[in-house]
């Protein structure tokens, strides 16, 4: 269907330039984040209890069937059965590659049921049996990476010798992953960092951000020599200007963006290093893909003197940049567990230089499943439609930024997908 679409295309091109192949192909990507499995999940339990126990006032047996929105429960096998269901469907069977920026396992809130090492590893491969029954994993290249809650120890890594137990999971996950085939070198054993060439397509670059994340207190700021932060970034950046040198683009995912809508999420070195290194290679870097918060936003990389800032865009859309220094924006897609409304999303990218076209935004209503037993997917916005930008290179952007500023409608949009609240 698909090739028959830029069939016409190309041939409503040739007529109208006399040559052919002026148009640019796309190609789309998934971008999953969040799953946090809870298979202990009880219908009509007690929030309080993160949704494992009953209460005995009935009244406070409020957990929903398809989860509980905005609560410290995660998600039940029947929100995730259900997401899955949906991406069986035809807008996500045609993606190129998949992104899933992390946290499989559900967060270790309940201290009547403590979280165990096995526990966390049942998840990884319950998610990636999910992952394998919903697609042909011969055809779609799924990309994993490390959340904080996907350690043994939550939020804490280091590459001590004396912290061995949050290392092994690497050499777990190592395991575990080979059927995807990824290029898992000594650099994932050693950091938990990859990169992948897809074909046709750009070298995704699999960060660690637990590295750079201030909760792991286990590892000192990038500005310590040696510090697996620093490492890191230097490692990066090799990699930036290998993508560079092949004339290529870089996609960089992680799990844990650089800032929040308002707060700094990584140690004070780290996140100076990391945001001057996405501004000097922001022509490579064509996407910036995280997850974490639960929420849908956006933050806007500027040149600021000779450094880079970055500010996430919440309340308003901050005026301390000039929009001619914006030289990309970050971008934060929602989660399934439902602190706010479940969502996944598909991107489009230019297959000639694999510039971001737009995104399609998915989520759910979850108030409304549970109220109904019954629950129903759907398209919250397009990118394209939202913000009329059609490629977002850093011109692109520019528009994007300059119309969220100068629309209050559009800007009240953006408000309401934060919390995922579009639909
Ligand atoms: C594999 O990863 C290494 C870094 O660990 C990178 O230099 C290399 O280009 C990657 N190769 C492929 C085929 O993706």
């Amino acid at each position: 269907m698909r090739l028959l679409q830029i069939t016409a295309a190309l041939a409503l091109c040739s007529t109208f330039s006399g040559k052919i192949n002026v148009m640019a192909k796309s190609g789309t990507f998934l971008h999953v984040t969040d799953i946090h499995l809870d298979e202990h999940y009880l219908e009509k339990s007690d929030p309080a209890t993160n949704c494992h126990r009953k209460d005995g006032d009935k009244s406070k047996n409020t957990a929903g069937h398809f989860g509980t929105l905005g609560s410290d429960c995660d998600s039940p096998v029947s929100l995730v059965d259900s997401v899955f269901d949906f991406m069986k469907g035809a807008a996500f069977q045609d993606v190129d590659f998949i992104v899933y920026t992390g946290d499989t396992a559900r967060h270790d809130r309940d201290s009547k049921l403590k979280r165990t090492d096995s526990d966390i590893l049942a998840a990884h491969k319950k998610v990636l049996s999910y992952f394998s029954k919903t697609f042909d994993m011969n055809k779609v290249t799924l990309l994993p990476t490390l959340g904080n809650n996907d350690m043994f120890d939550h939020n804490a890594m280091n590459v001590a010798e004396s912290d061995k137990n949050s290392m092994n999971i690497l050499e777990d996950l190592k395991q575990l992953w080979k059927p995807l085939d990824l290029n898992l070198t000594s650099d994932f054993s050693n950091g938990g960092y990859f990169v992948q060439n897809i074909a046709n397509g750009p070298s995704v670059i699999s960060l660690n951000s637990m590295y750079f994340f201030t909760s792991n207190t286990e590892v000192s700021d990038c500005d310590k020599a040696g510090s697996p932060g620093a490492e890191e970034l230097v490692w990066l950046e090799g990699q930036l200007q290998e993508v560079q040198r092949s004339n290529k683009k870089a996609y960089l995912m992680s799990h844990v963006p650089p800032v929040d809508k308002s707060d700094i999420l990584y140690k004070s070195k780290c996140y100076s290093q990391y945001v001057n290194l996405l501004g000097k290679y922001s022509e490579v870097i064509a996407a910036h893909l995280t997850g974490h918060t639960n929420d849908d936003n956006l933050a806007v990389l500027y040149k600021n003197g000779k450094d880079y800032s970055l500010t996430g865009l919440s309340k308003k859309v901050n005026i301390d940049f000039k929009t001619n220094d914006i030289v990309g924006v970050l971008t934060n897609a929602p989660s399934v567990l439902p602190q706010n409304n479940p969502g996944i999303r598909v991107y489009q990218y230019d297959q000639s230089d694999y510039t971001i076209l737009g995104w399609d935004q998915y989520s759910t209503d979850l108030k409304k499943a549970n109220k109904n037993n019954r629950i129903t997917w759907q398209k919250e916005y397009s990118s394209g439609q939202v913000y009329g930008v059609q490629k977002l290179d850093a011109s692109g952007w520019r528009s994007v930024v300059q119309k969220l500023k100068t629309s209050k409608k559009v800007f009240n949009k953006y408000k309401s997908f934060i919390k995922v609240e579009g639909i």
